[in-house]
């Protein structure tokens, strides 16, 4: 299942890839979430590969193309995470594919296409990069570390939208990024390129596969109070584990 799930997120990574040039359609979802018709391209083969090489399983996927059924397989798809800088060509984007087994993580592969870096984890046997093995990375402390977060589509519209964890956590690192790609950001934590990440009102498909990536580098997941996280859960904190209390310290000040 591994290997299927490394060859659909290549395939949909080169359809992203051949798109790119092509000139984009943006659709607003709502106020300020957009999608392109690429999103639903890149979701229409992935949902497609499943059925055909796993007819009985269910599949959850962000653009409505999934299936609901009884089944202890659920796939959780995000076609292409990073949709608005894909759109302006910001070159920081992925296509993430989870599987859950029983209501646990298997599988997560997140790939990003234009640097051709292919993460992968699987429960038990560690995360990749290609074929090098990822560890999360050694920062002692959170004066010393770089972060990234990210800010919900209702920013405008309601203040519960992460300015203030942003502003005070800014001043305690050596910097936040804001890059745009949640499944990449936290293939960046499993990486040790990035300390940690937080952020919240983010969807199962955006964080299932990333964050067995960072459990499988070594690293430590939670909700923003310390405890447990599920995909289902909204508000995420992921890092090397060194870090991570004090982190949720000063979210939660
Ligand atoms: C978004 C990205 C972004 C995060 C947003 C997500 P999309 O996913 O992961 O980094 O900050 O909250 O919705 O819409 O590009 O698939
Ligand atoms: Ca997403
Ligand atoms: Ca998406």
């Amino acid at each position: 299942m591994l290997s299927f799930a490394i060859e659909t997120a290549r395939r949909a990574g080169a359809l992203l890839l051949a798109g790119l040039e092509r000139r984009r359609s943006l659709e607003l979802k709502s106020a300020y979430e957009v999608v392109t018709e690429v999103d639903r391209e890149s979701e229409a083969l992935i949902v497609s590969a499943i059925r055909h090489a796993f007819p009985d399983h269910a599949i959850l996927a962000e653009e409505g193309g999934g299936i609901e059924r009884t089944s202890p397989f659920l796939w959780l798809i995000d076609p292409l995470d990073g949709t608005n800088n894909y759109a302006h060509g910001f070159p920081f984007f992925s296509v993430s594919i989870a599987l859950m087994e029983d209501g646990e993580l298997r599988l997560g592969v997140v790939f990003d296409p234009l640097r051709d870096e292919l993460f992968s984890a699987e429960r038990g046997a560690g995360a990749w990069r290609n074929d090098q093995r990822l560890r999360v990375s050694d920062t002692p402390a959170l004066a010393a570390s770089l972060v990234s977060t990210g800010f919900p589509y209702d920013f405008a519209t309601t203040t519960d939208n992460n300015t203030r964890q942003f502003t005070r956590i800014q001043a305690r690192t050596q910097g936040v990024r804001r890059a745009g790609s949640a499944a990449l950001d936290l293939a960046y934590v499993a990486s040790g390129r990035l300390d940690a990440h937080w952020e919240l009102r983010l969807k199962p498909w955006d964080t299932a596969a990333g964050a067995l990536l960072v459990l499988e580098a070594g690293g430590r997941l939670s909700d923003w109070r310390g405890q447990p996280w599920n995909p289902w859960n909204d508000r995420l904190v992921a890092s090397n584990g060194r870090i991570h209390d004090e982190l949720i310290a000063a979210l939660a000040e």
